[in-house]
């Protein structure tokens, strides 16, 4: 009989209060001693009074005497292993939040101004309007425009101590947990940073914030493709992107940057769409009609060029610039605007 044996026979060990897992998964098998016709099984308990501690001990047992050659003796130590707790080194620290996160997206475009923002705050709260948890990581430390377009501006978040580390709680509202550097600074002062701590600033609007479960977090990515996306996506367990662009010919050259980035060896995450923004313009008074002043087709031709799929394209209307200066998402509105971008989130939920 070997070890490997008997552990096989004690992954039939499972314990109630750790989701069922086995005490073989859960590392809780100290050590096997194996004589002739004798085997020792020690298991590690994290705490002196484990209130499950004689279940664990009778059902390891059990399971020893159905699978052991009759006449064995059979014997059942413990042993307490307190768990070290990691000390605080900083950045790091809080990125065991984002395990409770399932897919974190990055919104990227390959130019500044197309309106990446505008798309992920939507898309933010197009996604919790379908009853997703969303959470959405501002991540343009140089512009940070999230405060603004979602009215909460002049709120601070509110920083915990847990396990001996400092957390962020995000700001709550329209059923979206928001983060960005923009509640840390005061309105319309302009954020300078050095290359590392732009990047360090960036990764704590992250990583050390208490975001708890999530299924979706976005991130609104700085303009361009430069170094800080590289360590971004590097660092933070991002699992895809979406590219924004406008459906001009000239934001050809930008989208091509934007791909070739997340497509590099170094990056090299999935893109699942496209999202043309801007595709036409549609006056309020005239809500059926679509001028295609940027031109017709863009968003189609770079979609086909790339081989990526075209996941949305959102109108050019007055109410979304006015809904995104007023703090009101126009993903709220139940017009053409939010109607777009509920389009966009359930797409968005398919492809994933
Ligand atoms: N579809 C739209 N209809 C009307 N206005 C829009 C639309 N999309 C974006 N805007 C407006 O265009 C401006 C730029 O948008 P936004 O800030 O989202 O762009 P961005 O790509 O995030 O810019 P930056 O590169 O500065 O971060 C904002 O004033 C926004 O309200
Ligand atoms: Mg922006």
């Amino acid at each position: 009989m070997k070890e490997n044996e008997i552990n096989k026979f004690l992954l039939g060990v499972k314990h109630p209060g750790k989701g069922d897992k086995s005490i073989v998964e859960l590392g809780m098998v100290d050590s096997v001693e194996i004589g002739e016709n004798r085997v020792c099984v020690t298991l590690s308990f994290p705490r002196r009074k484990d209130p499950l501690t004689d279940y664990l001990i009778g059902a390891t047992r059990a399971a020893l005497y159905q699978n052991m050659p009759e006449g064995t003796e059979i014997e059942v130590k413990t042993v307490i292993r307190e768990e070290s707790k990691p000390k605080p080194t900083g950045l790091a620290l809080g990125v065991e939040e984002l395990t409770n996160v399932s897919h974190i997206i990055g919104i990227a475009s390959g130019k500044g101004g197309v309106g990446k923002s505008t798309v992920a705050v939507n898309l933010a709260v197009a996604l919790a309007r379908q009853g997703f948890r969303v959470g959405l990581a501002d991540a343009d430390v140089y512009g940070p425009s999230v405060p603004l377009m979602t009215g909460t501006e002049g709120r601070t978040p509110e920083v915990i101590e847990e396990d001996g580390k400092q957390l962020m709680l995000p700001i709550e509202k329209f059923g979206v947990k928001w983060m960005s550097i923009g509640y840390f600074a005061a309105p319309g002062q302009a954020l300078i940073w050095r290359g590392p701590m732009a990047t360090n600033a960036l990764k704590q609007m992250i990583l050390q914030v208490r975001w708890g479960v999530l299924d979706y977090l976005l991130i609104d990515m700085p303009p361009g493709t430069g170094d800080i996306h590289i360590t971004l996506v590097q660092d933070i367990p991002m699992e895809a992107a979406i590219i924004v662009t406008t459906p001009q010919n000239v934001a050809l050259a930008d989208v091509t940057k934007g791909v070739d980035m997340f497509r590099s060896e170094k990056i090299n995450r999935r893109i699942i769409g496209l999202v043309e923004n801007m595709s036409w313009f549609t006056p309020a008074e005239l809500p059926e009609n679509k001028y295609f002043i940027f031109g017709k087709g863009g968003g189609e031709a770079m979609s086909r060029q790339f081989g990526i799929p075209l996941i949305g394209q959102i109108p050019l209307v007055q109410s979304i610039c006015e809904d995104g200066d007023a703090g009101t998402p126009a993903a709220l509105s139940s017009g053409p605007d939010g109607e777009a971008f509920l389009a966009l989130a359930a797409r968005v939920v398919s492809e994933i």
